[in-house]
Parts: C-alpha cells; structure tokens; sequence
C-alpha cells in the first residue's frame, strides 16, 4: 500500500471552474474566515433571506472556557428567518420552482417519483397546515420514524416552516425509540403503516406503539401519530400478503396522512424564527449509555449546511448530486435535505435502508414486479450489486457521497459491476463515518473516479453540524486516508495528555478552539451534560472524542475514538450502553464490549460475558443476548462475538483494561504491561479459550 507520502493532484482540466480551485486560494478564504469571520459569513448571509436583519455588532459571540463561565455560541443573535423559505420558497421565487428538488428511487428501480421545488413547497405548506391543526406551535417537538421516503423530508420542511423542532430516528428498537420520545417530550409522531424489506415486513407503526405504550407508561403521552399508508402502495413478496385493516390506528390520538394532508390548504405563512431558535434534536450515543439529543439552531446551520456543501462538492446549478446517507442521520440531515436544498440543488434520493414502494400520492408509476424475493438487506445489492452504478449512471449524477463500509462491501465483486457503466459524470466522491483505508480510497479513486474525481473524506459529528476537515475538491491533493485540514472558520487544536498543544508533527486529541456556525449548541434539556461531556476535559476547546495525528505536510489523519466508542458500519455507540442491556439477561453476572476490526463493517462488538454461578454459558445463551441487544438497540447493534469470561482483567482499584480486552479480541498477544493487573493469570486463560473463528 502506498505510504502517507502519496500525494494525488486534483485534476486541473476537470476542476478549472471550480469554487476553490487553488491551495492558495483556500488559505486565502480560510485566513478571511478566522481573522474576520463576520465578514466571511456575513457576504454568505447576504444570499439568504433575513426578516429583521443581521445587526454587525452581534454577529459572533462564544464562551468556551468553562472556568470563565457557562459555555455558549451565538451567530447573527438577533435576527430572524425561516430555514423551509430559504430552502423553498427562496428558490421558487428565483425562477427554480420548476427545477426538481428529488429523484426519488425506491428499492426496486420501476419505483420512482420526482419532486420539483414548487410541488415539494406545496406539500410542506399542507403538512404544516396539518400539524398547526393539530395544535404545534413553534418550538414544540415532532418525532419521525420513517423510511427513506419522501413524506420524511416533507415532514422535517413542515416543521422548520412552522418553527416546530423535528427528531428523527432511524431503525432503532421500541425501547430506543421511547427513550428519545420521552427525552424531548414530542407531541406528535409521524411514521408508515410499515415497509417490506425482502420478505420481510416491518411494522413500523406496531413498534411506534409499543414506544407509545412505554412513554404513557412514564407518564407522558403522544397527542397525535400521523401515519402514512405506505403498505397500500406496494406490492408484497410473492405469496406474502399485508392487509392494510390490520395496522393498528388508535382512535382520537391517529389519523392516516393521506386522510389529513389532501385537503389542507398548500399555503402556510412562515414562523419568522430567531437567529438561535432550535431547529431540530437529533440523538446519538452517549458514552455513558444514554443518548444524547445534539440541538442545532437556525441561522447558523442553515449558513454551514449551505456552505460545506456548495464547497466541499464544488456544486454548481445544473450538478446533480447523491448522498447515500438515509434522512435520519445527520448526514442525510446536512447533507441529503438542508444543505442540497439551500443550493437549490436537485438530488437523488434512494432508499436503500428499507424496501419502500410506488409513490401514488407524487405522482409515481408503481411497476412492482419481482424483486421482493430477493432478501434485501438495506445495501446497495439489489436489484443486483451494482445498483449505486447503475444510479449514477441514469441521472447523471455529478456528486456522489458515501460512506466506507458501503465502499468495502462493492469492492468485493467483480470490477466489471463498475466498469460496465459510465460513471463520466462523476467529479466529487466523498466519503464519511469512519477513517476510509487506503484499499477502499484506491479502489474508489481508481475505479469508480477513474483516476479524475477528487475525494473527499469529510470528518464531522452529528454534533459538528456539517463538515469539520476535508480537503477541497479541485484545490487541495489528496492523501489516502487523510481527512487533510479545516474547513472555512473551523481551528483545530492537537492536544496531548495534559492538555498542552501539539505543534507541527504529532498526534493527540482532536479538539476545536472555536465555534463555526453549523457546531451543535446544547445538548437538550441538558446543558449541563453538554458542558460536561464536551468542554471540561479541556477548558477552552471543544472536544471531539477521537484522535488525530498531524504529518509534515500539516494534512490531519483522524485516527478513532479515544472514548470508549465503537463505530460500526458508521454508526457509533457505547461499550458502556450494550454492556448493561448484557449485564440486565438474568445469566449474566458482567460484560465487557470492546471493538474488533472488521473487513467490511469498520468495527464489529466483541463482547465478554461473565455468568451467575446458576447459569451456563452456552449457545442458547449466546443466541439470546445477541437478540437483546438486537432488540434494545438496534440491528446494527448485534454484537458479532460473545465470548465467555469466567473472569475480566481487571486493576486492582476494579478497572476492566479494555486496552487487553481489545488485544484477546484480535488474537494479539503483544497485551504490552499486565502489572497493574489484579490477576494476570485471567490474560491467559482468556487468549485460551477465545471461540473458534472469532
Ligand atoms: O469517530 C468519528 C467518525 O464518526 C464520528 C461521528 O459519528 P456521528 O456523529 O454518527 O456522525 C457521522 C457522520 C458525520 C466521529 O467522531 N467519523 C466520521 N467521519 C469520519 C470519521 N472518522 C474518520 N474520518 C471521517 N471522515
């Protein structure tokens, strides 16, 4: 493999007209944004819609010293706007509204839909109108649970027009789901009847209820669930039926879209909203189990999604560009709705996290045939393996953003799946959620960019809003691997141990001495645990949990999490949040989890289990906790390995070493210093009995 010495040109020929498109002229906009980021973001705001205008003097004001006070980041305080007018009516109003918005593509390619600005305005408008009749009013929450279709952005739009403050969740469990719920106190939920994945049908509305049946149980329930009737409008597997009476709808409290949305009206005033009201709660994991719901507000979002976007994609008008990421995340937040949309850009909108079907109410043709027998997993296989080849091919597509693992899992078939299409269009790959290794970026640029596109491997956090380090398109070369430097008005700062900066070459925490526009503000109902999780370690930074090491050439390597984190398949959870749902099975007495590398998912859960005295460790039991976790998380949860462990290692003080944990996990029996171990003797005994094949 190429050393870190390999360096790749942005192609000149292709990136002659781009936004940036010389390392000068990046440091020269990067020096503009740190040493006057009014004037940066102030030119940028200028192309945005203000209904009380942005006053000079309060434009840019932070704490991030938690020993001088509370911390707090405020942009352009003072100001009002409305994100879904900028994002919509805006565009309508320039001429755009006949421009598609969406191509939409279910999981079979017969399933489509298209979605024009203005048509895509209309149905937000009567969305909103439904919501408001429901009694939301302006900051109140609205949880989704949905799949990739368009109702879910329709719905996140009708709330930003009426200044209600979405949560979306993605295939987590009942329980998960009730636990955000219950966290942000949503009056209304807005979900699908359910959705086949293969032959598999999953009730999305039964899971809503069980969640609905715990929140109640703790007191607070949901006033009003919007369910759309998904089921009705596709065909079911062959020789599977759905009967769309048997969806459980509770009377007074549910109410069908299609019953409430046609006849609203398709006009609704925007709530003007202030600079730093919320804009939407999204939950991650916490390291100590419980999710955290990472609040952004208004005006500085909506200026960061805009421009790492138009940036970092090099979008011009007539691009079309394709984010893989599902709505739910925040990828597919920033970077599927809010920043494609405040370019007036015209995206593609695949569902391939579950099997959705004809879209009657936006005009689709549903020719629904065979493909429902094919056990569709939520990846890119289907109808065949290159389907996101096939895609880029059909419309063109100009951008396309994805994410490591789903590159790990292509790379394994024939390269013909790629080659037999023309990718010509493509100029910007990027990549997000996880360190992307040198195989999957060759295998990226040489294949699928034919050596012309720049990569981009965009590092950012649900909690950063919008890109953080990257290398822009055109401008800056590329290092495979390297997430390369800071984005516009963004300071990051290697620390060490103690705190102390790392100057030039050197590796260590990855921390922020300053906040950029799209930076999460709070965490909600919980500004305490904000300060706490991201700023004291480190007074005077914004702390990112993972490491990152800077080489001579200053381009900046993110190397993982430093906490106890695990990112599988780009999503992150806590060892500590499946180790007590372990600890809960009546059979187990403790668990440790640790991250194992894995060829396609990045990091898969290894998980060490001690029992009770009365219980045995066997399949059965494997199998069981397996599915709890399943269950209580997420199916991207389930650990991989469940190993037995009639004892941890432990410190004598009661530690578990996750460090030689994480050693047994990989077979490496390079555990380095044991000294401090209560019983060094349990290192062993665990490398001797690790499962077969794990
Ligand atoms: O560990 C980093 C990893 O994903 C974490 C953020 O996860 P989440 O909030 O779910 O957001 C994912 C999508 C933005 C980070 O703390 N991560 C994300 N992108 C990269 C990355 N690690 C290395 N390189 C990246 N490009």
């Amino acid at each position: 493999m190429p050393s870190e010495k390999s360096v790749f040109q942005p192609d000149g020929a292709l990136f002659r007209q781009a936004h940036v498109s010389s390392v000068e002229q990046y440091k020269e906009m990067y020096e503009k944004s740190i040493d006057r980021p009014e004037e940066f973001w102030g030119e940028i705001a200028k192309e945005f819609y203000w209904e009380t205008p942005i006053s000079r003097d309060k434009f840019f004001r932070y704490n991030f010293d938690i020993t001088k006070g509370p911390i707090f980041t405020k942009w352009m305080d003072g100001a009002t706007t409305n994100v879904c007018y900028n994002l919509l009516d805006r565009n309508v109003r320039n001429g755009n509204g006949e421009k598609i918005a969406f191509y939409w593509e279910g999981s079979h390619p017969d399933d489509y839909s298209r979605l024009t600005y203005k048509k895509l305005l209309e149905e937000v408008c009567k969305f909103a109108n439904v919501l408001k009749s429901k009694g939301i009013r302006k900051g109140d929450r609205v949880a989704v649970y949905m799949p990739m279709i368009l109702e879910a952005v329709v719905t996140m739009l009708a709330c930003t027009r009426i200044g209600a403050v979405h949560s979306l969740v993605v295939r987590f469990s009942a329980d998960s789901f009730a636990e955000r719920i219950l966290d942000c106190e949503a009056r209304v939920l807005v979900t699908v009847d359910g959705t086949w994945r293969g032959e598999k049908l999953l009730q999305l509305k039964a899971i809503c209820d069980q969640s609905m049946i715990k929140c109640a149980q703790k007191g607070h329930n949901v006033e009003t669930c919007v369910v759309v009737s998904h089921l009705d409008r596709v065909t079911p597997p062959q020789g599977m039926q759905y009967n769309s009476n048997k969806t459980p709808m509770t009377p007074g409290r549910d109410v069908y879209w299609h019953d409430a949305v046609p006849q609203a009206s398709a006009s609704c005033y925007p709530e003007w909203m202030e600079a730093e009201d919320p804009l939407f709660v999204l939950y991650t994991s916490g390291s100590t189990g419980k999710p955290k719901g990472v609040l952004h507000t208004t005006a500085g979002y909506m200026l960061y999604a805009a421009t790492t976007f138009k940036y970092v994609f090099d979008y011009k008008p007539n691009d079309v560009y394709w984010c893989t990421a599902d709505v739910g995340w925040i990828t597919g937040h920033t970077y599927a709705v809010y920043g494609p949309l405040a370019n007036g850009a015209t995206s593609v909108l695949v569902s391939v996290k579950f099997a959705t079907g004809g879209r009657k109410s936006f005009g689709c043709v549903p020719k629904l045939s065979e493909w429902f027998r094919t056990v569709y997993e939520g990846t890119p296989f289907y109808p065949d393996n290159d389907r996101f080849w096939v895609v880029v091919d059909k419309y063109k597509v100009n951008q396309f953003y994805t994410a490591p693992t789903a590159i790990r899992s292509l790379m394994k078939f024939d390269d013909n799946l790629v080659t037999k299409h023309d990718l010509s269009s493509l100029r910007v790959l990027g990549s997000v959620g996880e360190p992307i290794n040198p195989e999957a970026w060759h295998w990226y640029y040489k294949l699928v960019g034919k050596e012309r596109c720049s990569i981009v491997d965009t590092f950012w956090q649900t909690e950063t809003g919008g890109h953080v380090l990257t290398t822009l398109p055109g401008a800056v070369p590329m290092k495979p691997g390297a997430a390369g430097f800071p984005f516009f008005g963004v300071l990051p700062v290697l620390l060490d141990e103690s705190g102390k900066e790392i100057k030039g070459e050197g590796e260590g925490y990855l921390v922020f001495s300053r906040p950029w526009p799209g930076l999460m503000r709070t965490l909600f109902n919980n500004h305490d645990r904000y300060e706490t999780t991201y700023f004291t370690k480190f007074p005077g930074y914004y702390c990112t949990g993972d490491g990152a090491r800077r080489d001579a050439d200053g381009y900046l390597w993110v190397t993982g999490r430093v906490d106890d984190m695990l990112n599988v398949s780009g999503h992150l959870m806590s060892t500590a949040e499946v180790e007590s749902i372990l600890a809960e099975h009546p059979g187990v007495a403790e668990a440790a989890v640790v991250a194992k590398p894995h060829p396609v998912k990045g990091e898969c859960l290894y998980c060490f289990v001690t029992t009770t005295a009365s219980a045995s460790f066997d399949g059965r039991l494997v199998a069981a906790l397996k599915q709890t976790v399943r269950e209580r998380i997420g199916p991207f949860a389930q650990p991989d390995v469940v190993q037995e462990a009639p004892a941890l290692p432990k410190t004598r003080s009661g530690k578990i070493m996750r460090r030689i944990l994480r050693k047994i996990a990989v077979n490496d029996r390079d555990v380095g210093d044991v000294s401090t171990l209560a019983d060094s003797s349990v290192v062993e005994m665990l490398f001797a009995t690790r499962p077969q094949g794990a």
